[in-house]
């Protein structure tokens, strides 16, 4: 199927574009004519998809991001180029996970995913809002957020603290926001292949976690395309505050 939007004149900003949903995201948005900024820190891997996606005629920039360090934050941001005009669509998708028992977690585990996922999500996203209030702009935050942040799973206490709350941070900034007409939306996915959990579902509880999907399937990054788009489009003009999840029916699982 062919989902289209006109993303001509926005500047998205990606972060967690070294990874596999953010290089979906960026080459997503980047053919529905926005210019795209890629942010994360592996500076090579998002060149590389830099490359790809300037060859197709698309505008694209890289800017290094650590999104747990505030300072980074504005630095990545003052590094847009002028010519993209100010960031109106931000998709707040790095992440960061370590698993372990709740009796085993550490404190600098727990900071580094807590800090990625939720602390650094709502800094950025106050950067980003601050300037588009300055220049008088409408905007599009889409938080991704996981089916952990609804459910709960073995081994992950603070992954799953970190998206239930990045849907109330969705909510929060949706509610507060509206008013200078910046819409905050999230998806939470299901599971889908990626470099986080590749290891996971070549194992006996992954492949036992995978029949318990009402979709009896892992997801494809072409899976989040039609959300994405949805919500980064004047498609979504009255939505905010909405948590869409893409899980195969993970989420609404029998009991
Ligand atoms: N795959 C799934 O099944 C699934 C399901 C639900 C939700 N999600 C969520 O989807 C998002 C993307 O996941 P993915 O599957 O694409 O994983 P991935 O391939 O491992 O990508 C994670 C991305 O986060 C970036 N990142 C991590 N720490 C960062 C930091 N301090 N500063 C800036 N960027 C940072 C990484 O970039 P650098 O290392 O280059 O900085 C990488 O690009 C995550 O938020 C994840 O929680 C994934």
């Amino acid at each position: 199927m062919t989902l289209q939007a006109d993303l001509q004149g926005h500047c998205a900003l990606v972060t967690g574009a070294s990874g596999t949903f953010g290089t979906h995201f960026a080459t997503v948005l980047a053919g529905a004519g926005a210019s795209v900024v890629l942010a994360a820190r592996r500076v090579e891997t998002m060149q590389v998809l830099a490359e790809r996606l300037t060859a197709t005629g698309a505008a694209v920039a890289v800017v290094p991001l650590d999104i747990t360090a505030t300072h980074s934050i504005e630095a990545a941001l003052d590094a847009v180029p002028p010519s993209f005009g100010v960031v109106d669509i931000l998709v707040n998708n790095a992440g960061a996970n370590h698993s372990a028992a709740a009796l085993e977690q550490t404190a600098a585990q727990w900071d580094e995913v807590l800090d990625t996922n939720l602390k650094g999500a709502f800094f950025l996203s106050q950067a980003v809002a601050l300037r588009l209030i300055a220049a008088g702009r409408s905007g599009s935050i889409i938080n991704i957020a996981s089916v952990l942040g609804l459910r709960q799973s073995l081994a992950v206490t603070p992954y799953a603290i970190s998206k239930a709350g990045l849907i109330q941070l969705t909510r929060q900034l949706a509610l507060e926001w509206a008013r200078h007409e910046i819409r905050v939306n999230a998806i939470a996915p299901g599971y889908f292949l990626s470099d986080m959990n590749r290891y996971y579902f070549d194992t006996p509880p992954g492949q036992a976690l995978l029949k318990r999907v009402p979709q009896r399937r892992l997801g494809q990054p072409t899976d989040l395309t039609g959300p994405l788009l949805l919500l980064a489009s004047s498609a979504s003009a009255f939505m905010t505050g909405a948590v869409l999840s893409v899980d195969g029916g993970h989420a609404v699982s029998t009991l």
